[in-house]
């Protein structure tokens, strides 16, 4: 293209008449005809009678023949890559020839020629028209360009020699010539001061960057997507070859990282994925990667000017209107992280070196730090100083004080809870220092939709007394608008001192300091340790710094830490050991230690699950910091890291703790309190460690008491792990084998479940009853009566479902009216969670003869219980005695008490059901717009949402649910499928859940079912 560059292009004059003339006359084909948005061309879809689709593309006049031939090569070698590697995405349209055989044809319109092609129409929907572009797409995204960079390398085509305004090559030029175009006078500056800092960070790169044939705009305008099955967009294809040029090689890389840029623009590291994903096919030279940012800002600047220049010269394009809001979200996006910060972030992800400060950082020579060389503190040696700990492992910080509200995450000025703690340690007459590099939970907040900014930059010291502060090296004291600015002799590093007080000496000019002179005092003194690397841009004077930031994201301290390091170094040894400097957990190292020792039998949430290390009521913490809120654990029903379960535990450990044929108060006391929230009959308790164990024991007192083998149960339902507890659990989820494997004593009937069941709704109860009554029946006939029955009073393993009306009644009385006992298993359902019952029989108006109980019950300590009739525990007598070392333990008991005491006075109970109703009738409001909500099952705190494609068939949408789970993670939510076709989100979380987390559940599901188009 060779039009001067503030000329702009506006795009041929062609209407849709116009456009089915020229399909009609130069290639012969006739259809209905649609225009599609084109910067600068004009594309025509044709659906053509016989369903097939073409699009019919008229070339701006600027385009030249042989630049149009080398769209059809770069077409052509993509599409000969794909048919050689099954890479999703790796096509390209075909380009069809006309009747006379030429697959460019010419048209002269308003005294112009134009070049005109007509080009297959590629399956999907432009990459932009899906809400959400996670990891693994821009990862997709990624590898298509690596893949494709491959595919063009070696091609040459004189028409690839072009002069556009795209071509990264040129951008510095671009941007000086058409800024003017930008209205707003302070965006102009921002973007020429942006393009010049990044024009100056590529001098000396730009020679080692390789340079080859490019697709040149491969955004997610121009890659296709079909829709998955769960709702997830799979890469179909890369249309719109108009910028292919000859260019940087890494220039392919850049357009892909603006797509998440503009979907994701305050976070600009959401780009690593597709950079990796280049990487993997395609690998980066140093380089390329020291280049990528600057780059990146450049190609960001580009847009804005073009975009703002082409409003300019065509006023009704609204393609272009749509897209420039955008083009400077990429823009601000880009500029926003420091080059050097995204640069070093880039060099880890890719795996290469380290450079110099990140060794340091590392941890290799902890107090070689630049510029502190001789070792010299900031404070006096006979100063000791004491950390604040703020991370996810403090135990100064407790039962969620660090979430009392307090400053936005950009001020650093302590919170009251930080400031509680700094002052007990002033009180004890030490240092307060509060670390750089640590990621607080008192900058963490509740859960929200990406990682907190909560880790530090800076480090903080404070003393009871004004403390003598030295100068740790040779260097140039000045003062800034920032604080005191302490610079290294030989710039290797500068001190950034918020609260020094200069000595009256000082003047308030530039001073010349010695390593060890006294530069002032402090009684609370903020650091920033600005690095080598952000010195090199700055001028004598301290201008051009970068601004000091106080916390970021932890995932991107990494990158931060080439511009604010760790302050350690200078503050010393003897107030912060090294052994004492915050850490950072890999999940991935302790994940691949957990692999090692365990089996995958024994199976964990999420491919790359966050770490876990910290609870607090609803929510489960890991060691960033981040909270997630937590909808899965009905076993933390009284919440996570409850202080008063924690007292009660330590102060009965120290006291006593032993078995139960030791008679102690406790183990009377819990099994009393039990017996008092049974209905009238019940009199005996069994304690065991857990729900398998309750499960057990109550089908061999099933047995014994009937002197009969053989039990009737449910399908799809789970009832344990042990050999008896496995024989009666249906469910195919967890055990695909159960159908094939199961003992000949178990006998299972139909799932009660109104809603997708053999039987539906309203009359279904008693057809499933019946069918049930039959299946008694039968067994008796053929001398195998059925002794024991074995249900949730609620079916929680399929995800909460209603046992209908007129199915509980008449299966207990039938069961019993043959000799039989039934058991009600209450090991999901129990202890209040369904709000306004406590047990879940109780919404059937029934009684059973064996409850068990577990779970809840110990908050996740192993407690079971077997409630009963004195009657059938003696059956079991006549076996031997019942004995189970730990259960009923003096510290099970009081914790099992504990748990009781606190879900009756926190009214956990009614909160499951206010808070409950709230959940409820939101998804169920949910369910209006979202077409994939099927159902909405279960009551209280204990809930099921059922996704299926279809409301009619109740195709389940497994993928659909795997997909939301996965994505509901990313915005800080754990939430699981559950059933035998995993469609159903099983929602059961703590008791305790606020109204406020409610909302963030339903707001995140309503999020991620439009993303999914569901
Ligand atoms: C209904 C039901 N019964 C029994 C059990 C077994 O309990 P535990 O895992 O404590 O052994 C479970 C566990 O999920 C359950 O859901």
């Amino acid at each position: 293209m060779t039009a001067p560059l503030d000329e702009g292009l506006p795009r041929p004059q062609i209407d849709t008449r116009l456009a089915a003339e020229l399909a009609g006359d130069l290639f012969g084909i006739s259809g209905h005809v649609q225009e599609l948005g084109s910067q600068q061309d004009r594309n025509f879809l044709i659906q053509a009678a016989e369903g097939r689709r073409h699009l019919l593309k008229i070339s701006n006049p600027a385009s030249t023949r042989a630049e149009v031939e080398a769209q059809n090569a770069v077409m052509a070698a993509v599409r000969h890559a794909g048919q050689e590697e099954a890479l999703p995405g790796l096509r390209a349209p075909r380009v069809l020839p006309s009747p006379a055989g030429r697959e460019i044809e010419r048209v002269t319109l308003g005294g112009r020629e134009h070049l005109v092609r007509l080009l297959d129409f590629l399956d999907g929907e432009p990459l932009i028209g899906f809400p959400h572009a996670g990891p693994g797409t821009l990862a997709g995204l990624g590898a298509l360009a690596g893949r494709l960079s491959l595919a063009l390398d070696g091609l040459e085509h004189p028409g690839l020699e072009r002069r556009l305004q795209w071509d990264l090559r040129r951008a510095p030029e671009v941007i000086d010539s058409l800024a003017r175009f930008v209205r707003d006078e302070d965006r102009r500056e921002r973007v020429l001061r942006a393009a010049r800092n990044a024009a100056h960070r590529l001098e000396g790169l730009t020679a080692e960057l390789p340079q080859q044939a490019v697709h040149g705009d491969l955004t997610d305008d121009n890659v296709v997507a079909v829709r998955r099955e769960s709702g997830e967009p799979e890469l179909a294809g890369i249309i719109d070859f108009g910028d292919a040029m000859r260019s940087w090689r890494i220039a392919e890389l850049v357009m892909v990282c603006t797509t998440a840029l503009h979907r994701e623009p305050e976070r600009p590291l959401a780009v690593l994925p597709a950079v990796t994903g280049f990487h993997r096919h395609r690998a980066l030279l140093e380089a390329e990667a020291e280049a990528l940012w600057p780059l990146l800002v450049l190609r960001g600047a580009v847009l804005v000017v073009s975009g703002e220049q082409q409003l300019a010269v065509d006023p009704g394009n609204d393609y272009a209107a749509e897209a420039i809001e955008r083009e400077w979200d990429v823009f601000t996006s880009a500029e926003s992280l420091d080059a050097a910060v995204a640069g070093s972030a880039l060099r880890t992800a890719l795996g290469l070196g380290r450079t110099p400060v990140q060794t340091v950082l590392a941890g290799s020579t902890p107090d070689a730090a630049p510029g502190a060389s001789d070792g010299t503190s900031l404070l006096p040696e006979d100063v000791t100083g004491r950390v604040v700990d703020l991370s996810w492992e403090s135990r100064q910080l407790r039962d969620g004080e660090w979430l009392e509200p307090g400053p936005s995450g950009a001020d650093p000025e302590p919170t009251a809870v930080e400031r509680r703690r700094i002052d007990e340690v002033l009180g004890a007459g030490e240092v307060a220092v509060l670390r750089y590099g640590e990621p607080r939970l008192t900058r963490a907040g509740v859960p929200g939709t990406g990682a907190p900014e909560n880790t530090a930059l800076f480090a903080e010291l404070h003393s009871a007394a004004e403390l003598q502060v030295r100068s740790p090296f040779a260097g140039t004291l000045h003062a800034t608008a920032r604080g005191m600015m302490l610079r290294a002799d030989d710039d290797s590093a500068a001190l950034l001192m918020q609260g020094l007080i200069p000595g009256d000496e000082q003047p308030a000019q530039s001073v010349r300091v010695q390593a060890g002179e006294p530069v002032g005092t402090s009684g609370a003194l903020r650091l920033w340790h600005l690095t080598a690397t952000a010195l090199a841009g700055a001028e004598p004077d301290g201008s051009g710094l970068p601004e000091p930031r106080a916390f970021v994201r932890a995932a991107e301290l990494d990158g931060w830490a080439t511009i604010f390091a760790d302050p350690a170094p200078f503050i010393g040894a003897h107030v912060l050991p090294a052994s004492r400097r915050a850490r950072r957990i890999d999940p991935a190292e302790d994940l691949a230690r957990r692999e090692a020792a365990f089996d995958a039998l024994q199976g964990h949430y999420y491919q790359a699950p966050p770490q876990i290390e910290r609870g607090w009521r609803e929510f489960l913490i890991d060691t960033d910091g981040r909270h997630y809120l937590d909808m899965v654990n009905n076993v933390a029903a009284v919440g996570h890291g409850h202080p008063r379960l924690a007292a009660a535990a330590a102060d009965q450990w120290r006291m006593l703790n032993t078995n139960s044929r030791f008679h102690y108060r406790v183990v009377a006391e819990f099994s009393e309190r039990l017996l008092s929230l049974m209905p009238p009959g019940f009199d005996t308790v069994l304690l065991v460690n857990s729900g398998t164990e309750a499960v057990d024991l109550a089908l061999r007192l099933g047995q014994a008491f009937t002197g009969r083998p053989d039990v009737m149960c449910v399908h799809e339902s789970y009832h344990g792990w042990s050999i008896g507890a496995d024989a009666v659990s249906t469910s195919l989820s967890d055990n695909p084998l159960a159908d094939e494997t199961r003992p000949d004593w178990v006998h299972p009937v139909s799932a009660p479940n109104a809603y997708r069941g053999r039987y539906r709704g309203p009359g279904a109860g008693p057809q499933y009853a019946a069918e049930a009554e039959a299946e008694l029946a039968r067994l008796a006939a053929a001398g195998r009566p059925v002794g024991t029955y074995i249900a949730e009073p609620r079916n929680g393993n399929a995800g909460a479902i209603p046992t209908p009306p007129g199915y509980l009644e008449r299966i207990y009385a039938a069961v019993r009216a043959q000799g039989g006992i039934v058991i009600a298993d209450e090991v999901q359902v129990g202890c209040g969670r369904l709000g306004e019952v406590f047990w879940g029989f109780q919404e059937h108006g029934v009684v059973p003869d064996i409850v068990t109980v577990a779970k809840a019950l110990g908050n996740g300590h192993p407690l079971g219980a077997v409630i009963t009739r004195k009657e059938i525990a003696q059956a079991l007598t006549r076996q031997g005695a019942f004995f189970s070392s730990a259960a009923g333990s003096p510290v099970s008991c009081r914790i099992g008490l504990e748990v009781l005491d606190i879900i009756e006075e926190e009214g956990l109970q009614a909160n499951a059901a206010t808070v409950g109703e709230r959940l409820r009738a939101g998804v169920q409001a949910l369910a209006g717009r979202h077409r994939l909500i099927g159902a909405v099952h279960g009551r209280g705190l204990y809930q099921g949402i059922e996704l299926v494609r279809d409301r009619e068939t109740l195709e389940p949408a497994v993928e659909e649910t795997r997909a939301l789970c996965a994505r509901m993670l990313e915005l800080g939510v754990i939430v699981q499928p559950t059933g035998d076709r995993q469609n159903v989100l099983k929602v059961k979380p703590p008791m305790c859940l606020s109204p406020a987390s409610a909302d963030y559940f339903i707001g995140a599901l309503d999020r991620v079912l439009t993303e999914l188009g569901g």
